[in-house]
């Protein structure tokens, strides 16, 4: 294995209880620097592998490496404490904190940083928006600055590794480029993305290459270019089912 990866998944088994697998068998790799999207229908398992690789569903079987170090077994702090960040799916801002305190949140406790004042401007550089709302409780914004708020947040940890799930989920489509924009320059700061999305082409647009999961198994890959036009994807996420032969 490989430390040019930023995360190698090898065989990898996975699920909630012993009785059953959910992941089954999963086989994939991020190198650094990419943006890579994984797509797949509702309930092929896409949350699980995240939750798999950050320590929070445990591994029945198989390698997961970041870095070219293991993680399986490690607890969840100590994986945020080797570059990995996680954006879960729902329920990713504490609604009645500010912005401000949101965003501070995602410093790591008792590390000793004096620095968090800077990375906290770093993230107002990089979302001024939510700097204008610093004050403003995160449970009223909208749905797209919500998701800055928890991408500023999983950056506070200054990963090198930032898996999101879903960032768009249920965002208005001018609100959806928005964040996918954003993903996009926090690339160029020298973040690696693991992208789980529905949006199949505003995220492939953005990416390097895709995967494609279904009954918790790797069932596509390739380059993003090359995914877009597949008629496979195009007819289980783009709605373009009279592409396919
Ligand atoms: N906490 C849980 N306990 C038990 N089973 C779960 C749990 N969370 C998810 N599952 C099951 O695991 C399977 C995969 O779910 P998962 O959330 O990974 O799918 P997904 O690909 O992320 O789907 P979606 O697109 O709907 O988010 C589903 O059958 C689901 O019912
Ligand atoms: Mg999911």
């Amino acid at each position: 294995m490989n430390g040019s990866l930023a995360l190698q998944v090898q065989d990898l088994v996975a699920g909630y209880t012993p009785e059953l697998n959910i992941l089954r068998g999963i086989t994939l790799h991020v190198a650094r620097g990419e943006i890579v999207t994984l797509l797949g229908p509702n309930g092929a398992g896409k949350s699980t592998l995240m939750k798999a690789v950050a320590g929070l569903v445990p591994v029945r079987s198989g390698a997961v490496q970041l870095f070219g170090r293991s993680l399986v077994g490690v607890p969840t702090h100590q994986v945020v404490r080797r570059g990995l960040a996680y954006v879960p799916q729902t329920d990713n801002v504490f609604v009645r904190l500010s912005v401000q305190e949101n965003v501070e949140l995602g410093a790591p406790a008792g590390d000793g940083r004096q620095d968090a004042g800077e990375d906290l401007e770093r993230m107002f550089t990089l979302f001024p928006r939510l700097k204008e709302r610093r004050r403003q409780r995160a449970g009223t914004l909208s749905g797209g600055e919500r998701q800055m708020v928890a991408v500023a947040r999983a950056l506070m940890a200054r990963p090198q590794l930032l898996m999101l799930d879903e960032p768009s989920a249920g965002l208005a489509p001018a609100l959806v480029q928005m964040v996918f924009d954003k993903l996009r320059e926090v690339r160029a700061l020298g973040v690696t993305l693991l992208i789980v999305e529905q949006n199949a082409r505003v995220s492939l647009a953005i990416s390097d290459r895709g995967l494609v999961l279904a009954e918790g198994q790797v069932r596509l890959s390739g380059g993003a270019a090359e995914l877009l036009d597949s008629p496979e994807v195009g007819a289980l996420f783009m709605g373009t089912r009279e592409a396919s032969t």
